[in-house]
C-alpha cells in the first residue's frame, strides 16, 4: 500500500467537485487496529460504507484533522448539490470523530476469529458507543486473548458432560461467548448498565453457539453484592442463580484497589468446592494496576486456590488513546497476564 501526503488530497482552494470530496472523505475512514488482520471485519453503524476493503493508498495522518476541519467550516459554495454539500460536511465530521478516539465513535459491530482444536469460528460483538465509565460497552485485549486461548484449558470433553461456566465481568461477553462456542453450558455476567448489551451479544452469536453445542445464560453480578446472580429469562421475570460453577473465568476485571478483594469475594461464593474446580483468568499489565494484580495473587492463594499453569503474551487495547489515527498508537500495546487456578497445586 503507498502512502500520499495530505497536499496530495484536493485543495479546497481549487474547488474540486463533490465527488472528488466525497471519494477522498471515503479514502480518510479510518480502520482501527485489527484484531485478526486476516478475519476481521468492521462494520461502522451510521457510516455510509458498511464494511470496506483495505483503500489501495493510506494518507499520511499528519496535517488530515487540519484538512477535516477545512472542509467542515467551508461553505463549499462552487458545490451546488445541497444533499451532496451535507454529505459532504456530515463524511469529514465523521472522519474528525474517528481519529478523536474510541470515545467518540458511535456504535459498531465487529467478528472475531476463534480457534479450535482443528478449525475456528467468527463471534460479533456488538460494542455500543461508549458512554461515561462503562468500560463494559467496549471489548478489551484480554478478552480476545484469553478467548482464543481458551480451548487449550480442555474444559469441554468429548464424551463428558457440558461443563458449566460462569463469567464474572463479562463486558461484551467475548470469553463468554467463544466458551459457549466451544461447546459449554455458559453464564455471562456483569452490572446491570451492561447487562442489556452482553443478552444481545448473546442472543446474535446464538447460532454458532447452539450449532457447536453450547448454551449462554445472561444476567446481573455485582462483585459488591457477589451472593445474588439475576439471571435474563425471556418472559422477563428475574430468576436467581443458585447453583456453584466447577469453571469460572474473568478477563480485565481489575482496575480499582477495590476489585481484587470483591473479585476473589465472587470466586469464593460461586466457585463449586470440586477438586477439579477452576478459575481461569487473563489481566493486562498496567501500570497503574500491578498492585491490584499482586493483591489479586495474594488473596486467591488465601482463598485456597493454587496456580496450575500461567503466562504471558501480548494483545492491542485498540481504540485506547485520544487521537487515534494521527499516529501508531503504541499506548494500546498492553502485556497480559493468564493464569489457570485450581484447587490442588
Ligand atoms: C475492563 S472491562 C472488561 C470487560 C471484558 N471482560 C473484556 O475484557 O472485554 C471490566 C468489566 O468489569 C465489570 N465490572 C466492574 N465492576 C464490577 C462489579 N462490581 N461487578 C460486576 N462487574 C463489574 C465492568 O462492568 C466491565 O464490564
Amino acid at each position: 500500500m503507498s502512502m500520499i501526503d495530505v497536499l496530495d488530497l484536493p485543495q479546497l482552494y481549487t474547488k474540486p467537485s463533490a465527488q472528488s470530496l466525497l471519494d477522498t472523505l471515503a479514502l480518510l475512514t479510518y480502520t482501527p487496529r485489527s484484531w485478526d488482520a486476516n478475519h476481521t471485519d468492521l462494520n461502522k453503524e451510521g457510516s455510509h460504507h458498511g464494511s470496506s476493503p483495505d483503500p489501495p493508498v493510506s494518507v499520511n495522518p499528519e496535517g488530515v484533522a487540519r484538512y477535516l476541519t477545512s472542509i467542515v467550516s467551508n461553505s463549499l459554495q462552487w458545490i451546488t448539490d445541497d444533499d451532496a454539500r451535507e454529505e459532504i460536511w456530515n463524511q469529514a465530521s465523521l472522519r474528525l470523530s474517528e481519529r478523536s478516539g474510541r470515545t467518540a465513535m458511535g456504535s459498531m459491530s465487529r467478528k472475531f476469529r476463534i480457534p479450535t482444536a482443528d478449525s475456528s469460528f467468527e463471534l460479533s460483538i456488538h460494542e455500543p458507543a461508549l458512554t461515561g465509565d462503562d468500560l463494559g460497552l467496549k471489548t478489551w485485549a484480554a478478552s480476545y486473548l484469553l478467548a482464543k486461548r481458551l480451548r487449550t484449558f480442555n474444559l469441554v470433553q468429548p464424551g463428558n458432560d457440558k461443563p458449566n461456566v460462569l463469567e464474572l465481568g463479562s463486558g461484551t461477553g467475548l470469553v463468554g461467548l467463544a466458551m459457549a462456542a466451544l461447546g459449554a453450558n455458559v453464564v455471562l455476567t456483569d452490572l446491570p448498565s451492561i447487562a442489556p448489551n452482553l443478552a444481545r451479544n448473546a442472543q446474535d452469536n446464538s447460532e454458532i453457539v447452539n450449532h457447536n453445542g453450547g448454551s449462554t445464560r445472561t444476567g446481573v453480578l455485582d462483585w459488591n453484592n457477589p451472593a445474588s446472580c439475576q439471571l435474563v429469562c425471556d418472559n422477563d421475570v428475574d430468576e436467581a442463580l443458585t447453583r456453584k460453577f466447577p469453571f469460572i473465568l474473568a478477563a480485565d476485571s481489575l482496575y480499582s484497589s477495590e476489585h481484587p478483594r470483591m473479585l476473589v469475594g465472587a470466586v469464593q461464593q460461586w466457585l463449586s468446592e470440586d477438586i477439579e474446580a477452576k478459575v481461569i483468568v487473563e489481566f493486562p499489565y498496567r501500570e497503574a494496576y500491578l498492585p491490584e494484580i499482586k493483591d489479586f495473587r495474594e488473596r486467591m492463594s488465601q482463598a485456597g486456590l493454587f496456580i496450575l499453569d500461567e503466562g504471558e503474551e501480548k494483545g492491542y487495547d485498540d481504540w485506547g488513546g485520544s487521537a487515534a489515527g494521527e499516529e501508531e498508537n503504541e499506548d494500546a500495546l498492553v502485556t497480559c497476564w493468564w493464569a489457570c487456578w485450581g484447587r490442588q497445586a
